[in-house]
Parts: C-alpha cells; structure tokens; sequence
C-alpha cells in the first residue's frame, strides 16, 4: 500500500502512512499564475501499489486537486485507488431543498467516483451521500478517537446540539460511560440557530458537545449559552469538522467556552484529536 497526500491532508495522510508502515507520498500541487490547479505524483510507476490517497474536496480548490491526482495515480498504472476523503465538502447540500437547487454532494461524488475502487470518509454529514458513489465505502465515526481523548478529562454528561448529531452523543456517552442527551436547534439563518433549554439536569456538571462540525460556530455558541443558564459548570466542545468560516474560532475563544477540540479532519490550532489511527486500520482491515 501506498498513501499520497493532497495538500489540504499531507500532516494526516504522513501519520497514516506512518500507522500503516508504508511510504507517503506528497503530491507536489501548486497553482498556476492564473489560479489553475498544477499537481503531480512523482513515482516512475504505482504498478503495483494499492494506492490511497487523502485529500479533502473543501474548499472547491481541493475537490479539483483530487479530481486530478486520481487522474494521475490512474496514469501511473496504480493497482486500486482507495479515496479518504477526510472532510467531504457540499455533503449538507445532499438533497433539492427548494425547487431549482442541484443535488451538490450527489454530482460531486459522482465525479470523485470516475476514477477510484473505494471511498473512506470520517463523520459524513448523512451517510446516504455514499450511495451515488456507486463503490464499496466506509463512512468511519470519529466518536471513539472522541472519547479516547476525553477519557481522562472528568466529562460528567455528553450533549449534541441537535437530534441530527444525537447518535453521535449516544455513541461518545456511552463510550465514556456517562448520560447523553440531545437539545433542541431551530436553524433561524446561516449563522444563528435558536436552542431549548435542555430537558436533563446538568447542574453542576462537566458537559461536552459533540457535533459533526463547527462552521460559523452559531450553533455551540448558542448550546452553551443554554447550557450554561441552566447550570452546567463547565461546556466543552468536541466536533469532528472544524471548518471555522471568518474567524469562528477566535468568536469560539472568545466567548464562555470552556474548551474547543476537534478532529484533524481539517488542520487548526485545535485539531487535537488524531484520527489517524482509526483510518488506518480500517485501510487494513477493509
Ligand atoms: C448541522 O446540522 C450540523 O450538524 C452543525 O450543527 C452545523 O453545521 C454547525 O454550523 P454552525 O457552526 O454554522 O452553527
């Protein structure tokens, strides 16, 4: 086997490799003084090798860039072409909310799916987005590296913010072996989302949330707040996706968080919790 990193993924795709036990690859990409995507792969040949590359489809830069390193890993001849596809961009346009609207993660997957035998993703907004790749997938859940990381950070209570993340809450509770619920969110814009106070007592208590991702932040800001109000002696926050658009992290710190943790599906400051390990193996064992 062999890992080639995109450049939105090189630091992940390098851990990986290193569980793995085999050679990492970094594409060299560069952009071309119009704004073009330049990318290439350099090995004489992959003949041989079961090739996987890592690379995110977020921003739309990064999507093209993976386009053309499956080109390139195809023209060197590669064995099979496995796609971990860490953060899978447009996954929350899965479907025609309003008449005229495209079906975005469809199309995008199945253009990713021209030229790959398999897809990985980690945490994907609804796993039902893997069906248009028309290929064996795994969709892995990043609650155990989660949990793994909180072990010993005395979490009393886990919360999603949402019922759409409940079983994300479900699964990082139980792991850790403490109570989890899930609050109520009415989305009110792209940045503020209104929460009922939670139905279970956390007076008193350390609370995490989990979430598949952070954007704007809207959303663990206001969880918090309710939270918080309702008596919650400290709110950290867990997601697996921090993608922080126009400084949500610095909002983030800045605000009665108690602490932010995140996967290191996308690089930041606070992409603490390595999935590496759990992406490996899953390339073994699959
Ligand atoms: C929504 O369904 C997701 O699970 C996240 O809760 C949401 O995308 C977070 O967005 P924001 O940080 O902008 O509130």
């Amino acid at each position: 086997m062999i890992v080639i990193g995109g450049s939105s993924s090189i630091d992940l795709a390098e851990e990986i490799a290193e569980n793995l036990q085999c050679d990492c690859i970094r594409a060299d990409t560069q952009t071309f003084p119009d704004g073009e995507c330049y990318t290439r792969i350099n090995a004489a040949t992959l003949k041989d090798d079961d090739v996987v590359i890592v690379q995110n489809t977020y921003p739309d830069s990064n999507f093209i860039e993976m386009m053309l390193i499956e080109d390139a890993v195809k023209g060197l001849g590669a064995k099979s072409v496995t796609l971990v596809i860490p953060y899978f961009g447009y996954a929350r346009q899965d479907r025609i909310f309003k008449p005229g609207e495209p079906e975005s993660a469809k199309i995008l997957s199945k253009c990713l799916a021209m030229n790959c035998d398999r897809v990985m993703t980690i945490d994907l907004h609804k796993e039902d987005t893997l069906k248009y790749f028309d290929r064996p997938y795994k969709d892995l859940k990043a609650a155990e590296a989660i949990a793994d990381f909180f072990a010993d950070k005395e979490v009393d209570m886990v919360f999603s913010p949402d019922i759409g993340a409940a079983g994300r809450a479900k699964d990082v509770g139980e792991r850790l072996g403490v109570p989890y619920d899930h609050l109520e969110k009415t989305r009110l814009s792209g940045t503020e989302v209104r929460i009922k106070p939670a139905n279970s007592d956390c007076t008193g208590k350390n609370v995490l949330i989990v979430d598949d991702m952070i954007s704007t932040g809207g959303t663990i800001v206001t969880a918090t707040r309710q939270l918080k109000e309702a008596g919650a002696k400290t709110v950290s926050v867990a997601c697996t996706h921090g993608v922080f658009v126009n400084n949500a992290l610095d909002r983030l710190e800045g605000s009665n968080i108690d602490g932010v943790y995140c996967a290191n599906t996308l690089p930041s400051k606070v992409s603490k919790i390595s999935i590496a390990k759990l992406i490996a193996k899953a390339l073994r064992e699959w």
